[in-house]
């Protein structure tokens, strides 16, 4: 099913406006109170091919949720409805807001079923940001709760059609039910995480969609995958990357011939030229083949040969450089995991080890801590320049996550990185080291962990303080 404009505006009450329009997907509406409801409610949904019906966990009742769209410096007014029977919160990912407003367990506490919770802030930054669960989360975002937020330009590119692809990854059984067993299971947990058997791009299984040949396509991708990280390619379609992670790039880049790595939590906006050829987005698996996962179909004329530049998108004020001379880098070692060798750690303020830790659900630790720290992993000062060396000491990727800041790389195993591009979910192969800097320019309490949401949940999050 496909909902357009009018399909939303039928059937409902005539107090809220629909904003901006991705035609693909479901937009929120904004009540007259100037407030988007999103409500959890657990839907029957066919997500599988053959009309098997998955029970989902939803916002207002679709997956993914409610795309919720501002203009840049825009409030987002967001009233979440628990309709869960457990506990809750929702977490505005990569998005540089107002602390009291990021959801998570260390700035809220958690909304408890049938209770309600107001999120109120402005949005700093344009770009292709997501919503999702904080706690729980293994859980509740793998049972479907997670949608976009999109904070338009002031001044959007010309003469283009944009689609918001948000992609995931599920673990489903061939009843069509979500595999429960994976959750908490200790060995997946300690291996890649929860990978899934079962794609789904906007909550279906291969879409066919649609834009215009006469104009050129801006694709917006979100992974919500709990741990998988995706390869992509897309066949008929020669993409630029314009934005990673909601920041634009300096100068818009050709994706070329490699696959596009798309990680838990990342999102990459891509422009595409007018043309008419069918778009396949594929994403290759362990043996190199490229799995088909949705189709986008270039309607109408395309117009004269589009051969202009492809222009980059505005930025939002980061320094293109950080002046690092005289700050001392921070360690974070990260170790565990299957094949790795962890004797123990401390959990809970004591040293246990490793049977102990696995015991607990654990199987990661920072800096020798399995699970959230009493003490910041760093305390910084409003404005000060910070270097974190992440050392993953691991035999399993990670994809590091720091909430409220976006962190530029500088360094991979200690080489310069070929561009400097701002990042706040950040993608590091096994046995590898990572330097990235930031200004902690936004004070509070932010959580610093691994978006594969089962790391997270066996030991691998850890938080900063920055101080006014
Ligand atoms: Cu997308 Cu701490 O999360
Ligand atoms: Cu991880």
């Amino acid at each position: 099913m496909r909902f357009n404009r009018r399909q939303i505006l039928a059937g409902t009450a005539a107090s809220f406006a629909v904003i901006g329009g991705n035609p693909e997907m479901m937009q929120a509406e904004t009540a007259s109170d100037g407030f988007v409801e999103l409500k959890i409610q657990k839907v029957p949904r066919v997500i599988l091919e053959g009309g098997r019906e998955t029970r989902l966990w939803t916002y207002n009742g679709i997956n993914p949720g409610p795309e919720i769209r501002v203009k840049r410096h825009g409030q987002v007014k967001v009233r979440l409805v628990n309709g869960l029977d457990e506990p809750t919160m929702l977490h505005w990912h990569g998005i540089r807001i107002d602390n009291a407003m990021d959801g998570s367990p260390l700035t809220q506490n958690p909304v408890e079923p049938g209770e309600t919770f107001e999120y109120v802030f402005s949005a700093p930054d344009a770009g292709t940001y997501w919503y999702h669960p904080h706690i729980g989360s293994s859980r509740q975002v793998e049972h479907g709760l997670y949608g976009a937020l999109i904070v338009e330009e002031k001044t959007p590119p010309a003469e283009t059609e944009e689609l918001t692809l948000v992609l995931d990854d599920w673990l489903i059984n061939d009843d069509g039910t979500i595999n429960q067993q994976a959750f908490g299971d200790i060995r997946m947990a300690a291996h890649g995480g929860r990978l899934g058997n079962w794609f789904t791009v906007n909550g279906k299984s291969r879409p066919r969609l649609a834009a215009p040949a006469g104009r050129r396509l801006r694709l917006r991708l979100i992974s919500c995958a709990n741990a998988r990280v995706m390869n992509l390619q897309l066949k008929g379609a020669e993409p630029y990357i314009v934005a990673l992670d909601g920041q634009p790039l300096g100068a818009a880049r050709a994706l070329g011939t490699d696959p596009l790595q798309l990680g838990p939590g990342g999102r990459t906006d891509l422009m595409i030229r007018r043309g008419a050829d069918e778009i396949i987005l594929a994403n290759l698996n362990r043996a190199n083949e490229p799995l088909e996962v949705a189709y986008i179909d270039r309607t109408g004329d395309q117009g004269a040969a589009d051969t202009g530049d492809i222009a980059s998108l505005p930025g939002n004020g980061l320094a293109k450089t950080l002046d690092i001379s005289g700050v001392a880098p921070i360690e974070l070692v990260m170790e565990g995991g299957a094949m790795g060798g962890l004797a123990g750690a401390k959990l809970r303020g004591r040293d246990v080890d490793m049977r102990e830790l696995v015991q607990n659900g654990m199987a990661w630790a920072f800096n020798g801590v399995a699970g959230m720290t009493e003490e910041p992993f760093a305390s910084l000062k409003k404005g000060d320049t910070a270097v974190f060396d992440f050392v993953n000491k691991t035999a399993w990727p990670h994809a590091m996550h720091l909430h409220g800041h976006h962190v530029l790389p500088l360094t991979v195993d200690d080489k310069p990185v070929t561009s400097l591009d701002w990042r706040d979910t950040v993608v590091m192969a096994a046995n590898s080291r990572m330097r990235v800097a930031f200004v902690a320019d936004n004070p509070g309490k932010w959580m610093l962990h691994c978006h594969m949401l089962e790391h997270q949940a066996a030991g691998m999050m850890t938080w900063i303080n920055v101080e006014i």
